[in-house]
């Protein structure tokens, strides 16, 4: 496995490896490896020949008052386990490579970017459009994979990809969750125990959100009322939002039909934590 950070060394191999004829899988990461990236990478191995994983802490898509100083690292960690899903090369840029002095181009996906995690989170979209343009343009892959933890990103760079005939295919892979449902995500570093124990409701809200479903209601309203209790038993659990929304373009619906996104985001403490179901799907 190689480790590389210099953007035109990695932009150079990307080249040489694309005239060889090589397919090369893409997986873009903030490092702080967990079981969903995990995931993904062995997608990538299996759809690749090589296999590209990059950490960057991006910088241009948190808010002044996020978490951008206090955001988890562990670079040694996430590099055995790249190792153990058959990375080829991990790409680790920093900051001052990625954005130098004058920078000033930013990619902006503009609708889908506004609900949900955009309403609260305003230009963070673009942080990401920009930033993975600026990877896809580095790495060159045939492929991308991301999770579907994070719907919302994942429809912005479809939208992105499909907009700006990126040539490439982009993969959304399922959610990875612990044992007891809570979703992974790096972010569970930060809750403590009982923060933790509380979190639980969002998946709890969503198997009971799934079978009012499954018996046949069709009511926004309801299912989100219904969420909504769920999650208002936890003292500790601020709710952001609780949306059903179209799974594809992010429009509100009122009726639920079967691919209709169920949307949450919920504070406890200083963390914010996001989860999801799309209404209808097998899981
Ligand atoms: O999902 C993430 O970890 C990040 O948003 C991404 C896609 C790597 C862009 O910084």
């Amino acid at each position: 496995m190689r480790i590389i950070s210099n953007i035109q060394q990695m932009q150079a191999l990307a080249i040489t490896l694309k005239r060889e004829g090589k397919r090369i899988a893409f997986v873009p990461t903030m490092g702080f490896l967990h079981q969903g990236h995990a995931s993904l990478l062995r997608e990538g191995r299996r759809q690749g020949d090589i296999l590209v994983l990059s950490i960057f802490v991006n910088p241009i898509q948190f808010g002044i008052n996020e978490d951008l100083d206090r955001y988890p690292r562990d670079m040694e960690r996430d590099c055995r386990i790249a190792a153990e899903c058959g990375v080829d090369v991990v790409f680790t840029p920093d900051a001052v490579g990625m954005y130098p002095p004058g920078f000033q181009t930013g990619v902006t996906v503009r609708d889908i970017s506004l609900p949900l995690c955009g309403a609260s989170r305003p230009g963070h979209f673009d942080g990401v459009a920009t930033v993975v343009t600026k990877l896809f343009n580095i790495v060159q892959p045939d492929v991308a994979l991301f999770g579907r933890k994070d719907y919302q990103q994942l429809a912005v760079i479809r939208r992105m990809v499909t907009d700006l005939s990126m040539p490439m295919e982009i993969v959304g892979m399922p959610i990875v969750r612990e044992a007891d449902g809570l979703a992974m995500s790096s972010r569970n570093a930060y809750l403590s125990e009982e923060q933790r124990q509380s979190a639980l409701c969002l998946h709890r809200s969503i198997v009971i959100a799934r079978k009012l479903f499954s018996d046949g209601e069709r009511s926004a309203d309801a299912i989100k009322k219904a969420v909504l209790e769920t999650i208002g038993q936890e003292s500790l659990i601020m709710v952001e939002y609780i949306e059903l929304r179209d799974g594809n373009s992010l429009e509100e619906q009122e009726i639920v039909d079967n691919a209709t996104l169920l949307a949450l985001a919920v504070k406890t403490g200083q963390t914010r934590l996001i989860d999801n179901t799309v209404l209808g799907e097998e899981l």
